[in-house]
């Protein structure tokens, strides 16, 4: 038939055709259709079969299974086609196809010219529809303006990022990972390998608003602020003046205590009011609380976090044993210093020396719709900012429904696997103008794996089966079953071992 489907009917419009055809095509194939000079391209979006002697007003099934005798199987299949663009250049044609123009399955050979990147290509699979079409996408494309990877739990996130740091390593890329579940420390890369970094901050390096949301001072507690912001000043101005060797947050607390001394001194020289010795008290505590807390990622020898990122590694900054609101912390600190840093680069030629790409797992605890928190604030920042400092974003979601959506609707590129809820696939569509109704429609029927793919980096919105990451050291779903018979194997075996040990010492079991 070579490789003809079946022919436009109907009304045809220049962004759409429909077809019918005696196979059966699939959603998301390409085709093209040849008409006035030129030879356009194609996705087909939807498919319905159906008989013309077999419709609707038959009721009776013993006369369906007449005519199923008679007839046989005789259906047709209609299908509507999306149109891409002329095959030359991707640009809508002026005229539609008339109709009778034949459907024909896209030459392999043009799509793999069309998902060919030439020198900057990363390579995320092939065509789900088409195998032997590998995908790429624009590396230039999705740094400079933002990824977002979303999905169902379970569905292929954390492998699609592992196949992008890798392909980024390959060209030397320069990665920033904050691992939420330490699920990255242990992968292979095939190149640049990774380099750990522990998620701690000299206090030292802390802005007075990380400081402040660390000691969970209440937002309205303006004079515990007012105390607190002083001190935190006054320990700086210490520091500045090369006090080496002292503890910043201990200056901080000295002068604390010599305020509460000076309150209860009450005396007429005093600068401290009397009745603010309680918030003075309080903040104290609470400052004390956060040592206590917190002491795991505040350390007085850690270094810059942004002086350990190093050129063409998977950097990791290991979150998984430090929880939620420390974590915000360290994050925040972390984004606010690499746009700093890139900012000063491009501005003096000191600080991080090359475009970096920072990739966020659990985004939507990080930069929640309804909340604020300290690292929406530079999540987004850098979302709106990034591009001019080469400071790429990759917001990578299980709940995007939860996600921010200001920052959401910054991901110029999307990859979306399988993802079943209306809410959360209402959520990502009010973000993405590209995300069509119909390409929607595919995401509940997706594989894992399988994923849309759309946005700048890549010319045409695609179905792609992401490659297999193999340098996964976890992160698949445990076999339930056989972890409960280890387990009760092992406390058999140790019930056993404890018996014989007693028996061997005389004793009556
Ligand atoms: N492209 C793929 N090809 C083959 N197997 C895959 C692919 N993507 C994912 N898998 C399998 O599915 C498992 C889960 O994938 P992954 O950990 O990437 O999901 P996730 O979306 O990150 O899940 P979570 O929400 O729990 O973080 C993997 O261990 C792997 O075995
Ligand atoms: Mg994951």
């Amino acid at each position: 038939m070579n490789g003809v489907i079946g022919r436009c009917i109907g009304e045809t419009s220049p962004t759409n055709v429909s077809f019918v055809s005696k196979e059966m095509p699939r959603v998301g194939e390409y085709v093209s259709l040849e008409y006035d000079g030129k030879k356009v391209l194609g996705m087909i979006e939807s498919l319905v079969r159906g008989s013309v002697s077999i419709n609707d007003d038959i009721y009776d099934p013993q006369t369906i299974e007449k005519i199923r005798e008679i007839e046989g199987d005789d259906h047709y299949v209609k299908g509507s086609v999306k149109i891409l663009g002329d095959i030359k250049d991707l640009k809508i044609p002026r005229t539609p196809a008339p109709p009778g123009t034949q459907v024909k399955v896209a030459d392999p050979e043009i799509l793999k010219k069309i998902f060919h990147v030439e020198n900057s290509g990363l390579k995320l699979g092939n065509l789900i529809t088409q195998e032997e079409v590998e995908v790429e996408v624009d590396i230039n494309k999705m740094v400079t303006r933002h990824l977002a990877v979303l999905a169902m739990t379970g569905a292929g996130k954390s492998n699609t990022v592992s196949v992008i740091v890798d392909g980024l390593l390959k060209v030397n890329g320069s990665v920033l990972i904050f691992d939420m579940h330490s699920e990255y420390v242990n992968t292979k890369f095939e190149q640049g390998g990774v380099n750990v970094i522990a998620p701690e901050i000299n206090p030292l390096y802390l802005s007075f608003a990380e400081i402040k949301k660390l000691s969970n001072i209440p937002a309205n507690a303006y004079i515990q602020e007012r105390y607190f912001r002083k001190a935190y000043k006054a320990a700086q101005r210490t520091l500045m003046k090369g006090s080496h060797g002292k503890d910043f947050l201990d200056l901080i607390e000295n002068q604390l205590e010599s305020w509460i001394m000076e309150a209860e001194a009450d005396s007429s020289e005093t600068k401290v009011n009397a009745s603010d010795k309680k918030s003075i008290t309080d903040v104290l505590n609470k400052l004390q609380h956060m040592r206590d807390k917190y002491g795991n990622i505040l350390s007085l020898e850690a270094k810059d976090i942004v002086e350990n990122i190093q050129i063409g590694k998977a950097n990791i900054i290991d979150l998984g044993s430090v929880d939620e609101f420390a974590s915000d912390v360290v994050v925040s600190h972390v984004l606010r210093n690499v746009l700093k840093s890139r900012k000063q680069f491009l501005r003096s030629g000191e600080g991080i020396g090359f475009p970096i790409f920072l990739i966020l797992e659990e985004a939507h605890i990080l930069a929640p719709q309804n909340r604020s928190t300290e690292s929406k604030l530079w999540i987004s920042r850098i979302a709106r900012e990034g591009r001019k400092f080469a400071v790429g974003l990759c917001l990578v979601s299980q709940s995007p429904k939860s996600l921010d959506s200001d920052a959401l609707s910054q991901a110029n590129n999307m990859i979306i696997l399988r993802l079943v809820e209306p809410t959360d696939q209402n959520h990502v569509q009010r973000a993405s103008e590209s995300l069509s109704d119909d390409l929607i429609a595919q995401l509940p029927s997706l594989n894992i794996g399988e994923a849309i793919v759309l946005g700048l980096m890549t010319r045409i919105p695609t179905l792609v089966k992401i490659d297999e990451f193999k340098g996964k050291v976890s992160g698949g779903d445990l076999n339930i079953v056989e972890e409960w018979s280890k387990s009760a194997e092992n406390e058999e075996k140790r019930l056993k071992d404890e018996k014989s040990e007693y028996e061997s010492l005389g004793g009556d079991y």
